[in-house]
């Protein structure tokens, strides 16, 4: 018989908690809501413990669109829009939202963890600041809230990254039964530049982050700095076990994908507008995908490529650099700046080299999946350089999508350098001239060696998938 009480869903017994959940909203003229579910790691990795757990996954509401699906559906959007996962949607107060996203969580903790302050003028940790750290405690604490309340007895609650460094701790109070592990997708700071952030704030991260039973990082060298930042600032980490987990490629649904009547569609246009050689053969392809992050180091890369032409004509007018900078945090004005220099840098590259049948820098910045993977088939070179990333998947995408093998010009600044270094090409991403010759050795590259180096870097690139790496830090946290 069916009690009253089965009707009330049963604490979870897995929870996810990140900033931007698997599902957003926007909202039409006429008021009718469509949801846009999101890809990734995490929501791959969700689907590997299967329909019958009971899972929630808990994120904010980032914009109108989902604010007013939170009022429509009290803040648990219908399982048809999540892929049947449920979703708890948190409508935290927008101002609060914007100080704890933008200022601080986007602000600050990524430019600490990624190194990026232009340190004679910036940070400034005033009143500002200040105003804005209480909102990312408040924000904080509203997810805290939010998964004390759903979790189940002793229920295993997976938190992701900077935005909500201090859920563990305060979850561990509110609800000492749960076990909590905390993971980072980004690099960690070495403690000189973690100690940049006032002794109080780098305290209360960190100690935030200790309250989790197990932290997770993507590298050895993050897990590392956390460590040596515990010691500096607090003189250990109370025990508290980090492990790593090199999120990989997702081999099966990439390769499924990028065989698709779009992708298709997407190749043959590219394919036009890169054209072909004096010889008439098709131009080799320099190809890039990032989201327009200022830690992706796009401008030294068009640089790079700009040297190749210069110190090399040979290779003028057959090859073409595919670049795709999806936009990201266009609410900062330091991105959009950053933006626009790509888009400026392109144009004069395209200017000063250019001819009638020849366009060297072939710019596209409006996000576009299928034609993504269309660029990652029709690779020769795979250019990923950033000035710091927690690991780059698209340094592991690019050689297992790719039709004929590529060559990976990878910085050793990339977490995925740690597992692809080896079959890679290293570049310093600040040396230009450095990322020049690469660029020069990778197109020289033989198809022989190109082949075995693209065997090395898929198999590397694949060997955690996103449900191994999610289940792993399960077991982990529950075993
Ligand atoms: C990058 C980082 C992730 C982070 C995400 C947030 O992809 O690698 O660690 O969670 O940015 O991006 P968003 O667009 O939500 O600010």
């Amino acid at each position: 018989m069916v009690s009253e009480r089965s009707a009330v869903p049963a604490g979870a017994e897995v929870l996810v908690a990140s900033n931007r959940g698997p599902v957003s909203y926007s909202l039409g003229e006429d008021g009718t809501l469509t949801a846009k579910r999101g890809g990734g790691g995490l929501v791959s990795g969700l689907s590997a413990i299967g329909p019958d757990t009971n899972a929630v996954w808990v994120c904010a509401a980032l914009g109108d669109g989902d604010r007013e699906a939170v009022r429509r559906t009290g803040g648990a959007p219908a399982p048809g829009d999540t892929g049947g996962r449920r979703v708890r949607m948190l409508d935290i107060p927008a101002e609060v939202h914007a100080q704890a996203y933008n200022g601080i969580a986007n602000s600050v903790l990524w430019f600490v963890h990624h190194m990026l302050y232009q340190t004679p003028l910036e940070p400034v940790f005033g009143a500002e600041f200040r105003a804005q750290w209480a909102s990312y405690e408040a924000y904080n604490r509203a997810f805290a809230r939010a998964l004390a309340d759903e979790a189940a007895e002793g229920a295993a609650v997976l938190v992701q990254d900077y935005h909500l460094a201090l859920v563990p701790g305060m979850l561990r109070t509110l609800r000492p039964d749960v076990r909590i592990a905390h993971f980072s997708h980004t690099p960690w700071a070495p403690p000189e530049y973690f100690r940049m952030l006032p002794d109080d704030v780098a305290e209360q991260l960190l100690r935030g982050m200790l309250g989790a039973d197990r932290l997770g990082f993507l590298t050895h060298r993050w897990a590392d700095a956390f460590t040596a930042c515990c010691a500096a600032v607090l003189g250990g980490t109370g025990g508290t076990g980090t492990g790593v987990y090199g999120l990989g490629a997702d081999a099966g649904f990439l390769r499924e994908r990028s065989h698709r009547a779009d992708v298709a569609d997407r190749l043959a246009a590219l394919r036009e507008q890169i054209g072909t050689g004096p010889d008439g053969s098709p131009r080799r392809t320099i190809v890039r995908v990032d989201r327009t992050e200022l830690s992706k180091n796009i401008v030294r890369g068009l640089l790079a490529y700009r040297q190749l032409l210069a110190d090399r004509p040979s290779w003028r007018e057959r090859v073409v650099h595919v670049a795709f900078a999806y936009p990201s945090r266009q609410d900062l004005a330091v991105y959009r700046d950053y933006t626009a220099a790509v888009g400026r840098l392109a144009d004069e590259i395209n200017a000063e080299y250019g001819t009638a049948g020849w366009t060297p820098v072939v710019l596209h910045v409006k996000d576009d999946f299928a034609r993504s993977l269309a660029a990652y088939r029709l690779a020769d070179v795979a250019l990923v350089n950033p000035i710091r990333d927690g690991m780059n998947l698209v340094a592991k995408e690019i050689p297992v999508v790719s039709d004929h093998g590529c060559a990976l010009v990878l910085s050793r600044e990339a977490g995925a350098h740690e597992e692809l270094g080896a079959a890679a090409i290293t570049v310093n991403p600040y040396d230009v001239s450095g990322t020049a010759e690469a660029l020069h050795e990778a197109l020289s590259m033989d198809a022989a060696e190109r082949a075995e180096r693209t065997e090395r870097l898929a198999a590397a690139a694949t060997a955690l998938p996103p449900d191994r790496w999610f289940l792993a830090q399960l077991r982990a946290l529950t075993g």
